[in-house]
């Protein structure tokens, strides 16, 4: 008799290898928070989000559409160059904005900052653009090991320990960006 594979009654979502760290409905009432301050912070201002692709997609479309003002939104996407798996810093546009920034206030929208250096590069070259303001939101902030400690986060919406989290836009080699939740796999052997 043969054996009937194993069939397992777990999807995607349900995926017992995930640990959850932020549900759904927390990241909801976190970034509708985050929207109020922003559209307080901006009003009267020419804002454009730019979304550092693919990781802030989510969290760009569900933070846009908390902030109640006239504004645009634009794209990057960059590689960062890794020596081994910690970045160097190094940054190639791969992307790079439709539409100039000069005299607008820009927000930078990524999905985690975790040493820092892709994002401090990415700053410096925007820098050089004649923006009225560059700030930054970062839905993750994972302070350790943080190399650039000078990079300001204006807008957080949650800090996470030092773990490899993945969902809401983070992949771990592509999968995971469509979970709704936040989440540590708990077993990456075994994902
Ligand atoms: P860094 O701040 O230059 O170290 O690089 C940040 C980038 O590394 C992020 O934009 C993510 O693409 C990726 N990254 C860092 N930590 C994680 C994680 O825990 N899960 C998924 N991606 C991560
Ligand atoms: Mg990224």
């Amino acid at each position: 008799m043969t054996a009937e594979p194993q069939k397992s009654a777990s999807t995607e979502f349900t995926n017992p290898n995930l640990e959850v760290l932020f549900s759904a409905e927390q990241i909801r009432n976190r970034i509708a928070e985050l929207g109020k301050e922003i559209t307080t912070d901006y009003e009267g201002k020419e804002l454009v989000l730019v979304g550092v692709l693919k990781g802030s997609c989510p969290f760009l479309a569900d933070l846009m559409r908390q902030i109640d003002l006239r504004m645009t939104i634009d794209f990057m996407a960059v590689s960062s160059y890794k020596d081994g798996t910690r970045s160097t810093g190094d940054v190639e546009i791969l992307k790079d904005l439709s539409n100039p920034i000069r005299g607008k206030h820009v927000i930078v929208v990524e999905d985690i900052v975790d040493t820092g250096l892709t994002l401090s590069r990415l700053l410096e070259i925007l820098g050089s653009r004649g923006a009225e303001s560059i700030k930054l939101a970062s839905f993750l902030d994972k302070p350790e090991p943080r190399i650039k400690n000078e990079l300001k986060i204006d807008y957080t919406g949650f800090a996470v320990p030092n773990k490899f989290v993945v969902g809401y836009g983070l992949d771990a080699a592509g999968r995971y960006r469509n979970l709704p939740f936040i989440a540590v796999v708990r077993d990456p052997a075994n994902a």
